[in-house]
This record gives C-alpha cells, structure tokens and sequence, in this order.
C-alpha cells in the first residue's frame, strides 16, 4: 500500500481527481469502480470541473458502483443510483447506458447480483477501484465479518452504518436496512484501488487499517493483500499515527 499525505479535503480531492483523470486520459477506454457517500463527493466536482475545461471525455469509460441501497429506486434522492447521476454521470458526457449501479428494487435480488458480477467479467474487469472506509472498517456495504470470498450479495446493514447514514435521510425509519454490494473478492478483483480517507472521525478506522491485523472483523483489512492500493490521507485522519514506522512499502 502506498499512501499519500495531504493537508485537508480539498486537497485530497483535488488529488483524487487527477489521479483518476490522468488515467482516464490514458486509457479512454477505462472500466471505473465508483463509490458513494461524502468522502468522493469532492472528487467528482473536481472531475466535473476538469470535464468542463474540456481535459478528459468519458464517452468510451465504464463504470460500476459498489452498491445500492434496497427498495430504493434510481428516482428516490437517497438512492445511490441517483447520487451518482446527479453528483457526476449528468454533468459529464459519459454513456448512462455504460454506468452500472446495482437494482436495488430488482424483483430477485440473488439474481441481480449474479447479473451485476458477470456484468463486470463481461467489461473486462476493474481498472481503477475508488474506495471510502466506514468508520467500522466497511468497504462497500461489506460490514464486519462479511467473508473475503464474497462477491456481489445483499447485505443487512448494521446498526452504525444506518446512524451514520442516517444524515442523509428524513428519519432514521427511513434507512433501508438491506443492500446489495459488491462483495470483498469484486473488489479485490480491480486492477488497481483507490481508497479516501479524511477527517479525524475516521482516524481510527485508518490507524487499524494500517496496524491492525488481517481480519474479516475489519473489512477493508484485506486491502494489505491486494498489489496495488492508493491511500489518499487528509491530516486530520492520519492525526498522529507515525506513517514511516506503519507504512511497510
Ligand atoms: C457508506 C458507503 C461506502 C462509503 C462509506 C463511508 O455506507 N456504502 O461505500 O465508503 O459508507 O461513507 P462516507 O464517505 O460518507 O464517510
């Protein structure tokens, strides 16, 4: 793992967004995973921006989110599908016919994720994974002591991940509590990874990431295993963790 020390979100973004458009740039063809909640939201205005400088063109990418609530439709504002059509895919010219979201409202979940998964052969693969952590060490919706042999699955949400989810909702009632997800194996199986991580709610979850052990219990604990994966790092989340001593690569 790698990981890039920046001074605070902006900048973080600012770096995620070149990051990526540099190697959409370089391969115009490029399968993207992407990813929801407040971390990316950043980085996709940034890409936009670049977009409307006329640097990058997503007409020939792809792209497939983690995950995706259930029961939710693409038309709900708190779907995910939704998010990423309006915090990216309407203000860039990129094929909405090319952008994967999970079904959240599919009538046989086990097959949409069966679909979603050979959907992702089909294209090739993952090129490049953007990743956020939940502050339990969730990568997608893969909540602690979700299985490293996962691929996409339907989820029952924990309790923490709906609170902190939550903010974006009405009422706590409203937090639907099931998903589906890419699992730890879809994951794992992206060419590259891209992982965000800032504020200093998410020290923690960064500090075990980088000193805790390998274990299902802490999801994004995997990330040691695969050859290549990105940390970008605002100092608020790295706080006052020694990065020369717990960094190994
Ligand atoms: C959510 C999403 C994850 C995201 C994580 C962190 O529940 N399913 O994909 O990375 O939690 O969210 P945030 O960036 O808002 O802290």
């Amino acid at each position: 793992m790698k990981l890039i020390e920046v001074k605070n979100y902006e900048h973080m973004c600012e770096l995620a967004a070149s990051y990526i458009s540099d190697k959409v740039r370089a391969n115009p063809n490029i399968t993207l995973g992407l990813a929801t909640g407040g971390t990316p939201l950043g980085t996709y205005k940034k890409l936009i921006e670049d977009y409307k400088h006329g640097k990058t063109s997503y007409k020939q990418v792809v792209s497939f989110n983690l995950d995706e609530y259930i029961g939710l439709t693409g038309q709900s504002p708190n779907s995910y599908r939704y998010y990423m059509n309006d915090n990216f895919f309407d203000h860039i010219d990129i094929d909405q016919d090319n952008t994967f979201v999970p079904n959240g409202i599919a009538t046989d979940l086990d097959q949409e994720c069966k679909n979603y998964e050979e959907q992702i052969r089909a294209k090739g693969e993952i090129d490049l994974q953007l990743l956020g952590i939940g502050s339990n060490g969730h990568i997608g919706f893969n909540e602690p002591g979700a299985s490293f042999e996962s691929y996409t699955h339907v989820v029952e949400l924990t309790e923490s991940t709906r609170e902190a989810n939550s903010i974006y909702f009405e009422r706590m009632e409203d937090v639907p509590k099931k998903a589906i997800t890419m699992g730890i194996a879809s994951i794992m199986k992206s060419k590259e990874i891209l992982l965000l991580v800032s504020g200093e709610h998410k020290h923690d979850s960064l500090a075990k990431l980088l000193t805790g052990d390998l274990t299902e219990q802490f999801p994004a604990s995997i990330l040691k295993q695969h050859p290549s994966v990105t940390i970008i790092a605002d100092a608020a989340a790295i706080g006052n963790l020694n990065i020369k001593e717990v960094m190994y690569d």
